[in-house]
């Protein structure tokens, strides 16, 4: 059983990989045996990501990408043709930000880009590389990190909540159109985990006030979301596809 959860000869795209989540996930899908190819806007970040990788006995390429630029992903996609000999065959689309104001003050070009980045980038990644995948005749599997704040709202959080609220839909969109290629398309809805992008908020009041809310009263462990992730890149999750996995130790059915 444990071999259909291993990696060896894939290749693993992983945006968002120069901090928190898509770093370990690169971690992770390299330990699993998958080629890793680590794309961000901080490229010292992903360069150094890569070495530690190399020193561990992985492969890994680190490429310049941002998300809401349609050219940088093509770029992304031939580096990793160049380097890897074709796609990538696990495509996790991790790269998130969050802008937060009541709706009533915000920003309209912070809206503007929580929408471009946690949703169009979706899109424009999966465009890219979902469509070489099949143009190459190839079977994938593909992982969008939506967030327990697409099922459930929080106060100043409406622009985060509606991006990641349609980051998941359009998995199950996207699910269905890729079904007959054989490329999977699944998600996974994280609560909460400690990272660059909540740091500020998960150690103050507020946030310790919101620890005592979720079920298992604690945050998650990065590693809580290997688990997960292999599953779904992997063969072990070979007849799932427009799912969505929450990892929150229960917080979404948090008590009335
Ligand atoms: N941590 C949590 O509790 C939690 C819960 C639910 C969902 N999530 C989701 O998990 C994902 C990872 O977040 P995190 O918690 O690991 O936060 P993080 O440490 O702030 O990481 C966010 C990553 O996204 C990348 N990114 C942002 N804008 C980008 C762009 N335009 N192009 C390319 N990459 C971009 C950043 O890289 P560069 O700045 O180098 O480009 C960074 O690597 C996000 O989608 C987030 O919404 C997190």
């Amino acid at each position: 059983m444990s071999d259909r959860f291993d990696l060896t000869g894939r290749v693993a795209l992983v945006t968002g990989a120069s901090s928190g989540l898509g770093r370990h996930f690169a971690k992770v899908l390299s330990s699993a045996g998958a080629k890793v190819v680590l794309a961000a806007r901080r490229v010292d970040r992903l360069e150094a990501l890569a070495a530690e990788i190399e020193a561990a006995g992985g492969e890994a390429l680190a490429v310049a990408m941002d998300v809401t630029k349609a050219d940088t992903i093509q770029a992304g996609l031939e580096a990793t043709i160049a380097k890897f000999g074709g796609p990538a065959d696990i495509i996790v689309n991790n790269s998130g930000l969050s802008r937060e104001d009541w709706f009533t003050s915000m920003d309209e070009d912070d809206f503007d880009l929580v929408m471009d980045t946690n949703t169009k980038g979706v899109w424009l990644v999966a465009r890219t590389f979902a469509g070489a995948l099949t143009k190459a005749g190839k079977p994938g599997s593909m992982i969008n990190i939506a967030s327990v704040a697409g099922k459930r709202v929080g106060y100043t959080m409406s622009a985060y909540c509606a991006s990641k609220a349609a980051c998941e839909h359009m998995t199950r969109a996207m699910a269905v159109e890729m079904a007959r290629y054989n490329v999977r398309v699944n998600a996974i809805a994280p609560g909460y985990f400690e990272t660059e992008i909540n740091d500020t908020f998960l150690n103050s009041d507020e946030g310790e006030k919101m620890r005592k809310r979720v079920p298992m009263r604690r945050f998650g462990e990065h590693e809580e979301l290997s688990g997960p992730l292999l599953l779904l890149a992997s063969d072990a999750g070979s007849f799932m596809t427009g799912a969505t996995l929450v990892v929150d130790g229960g917080h979404m059915w948090s008590s009335l």
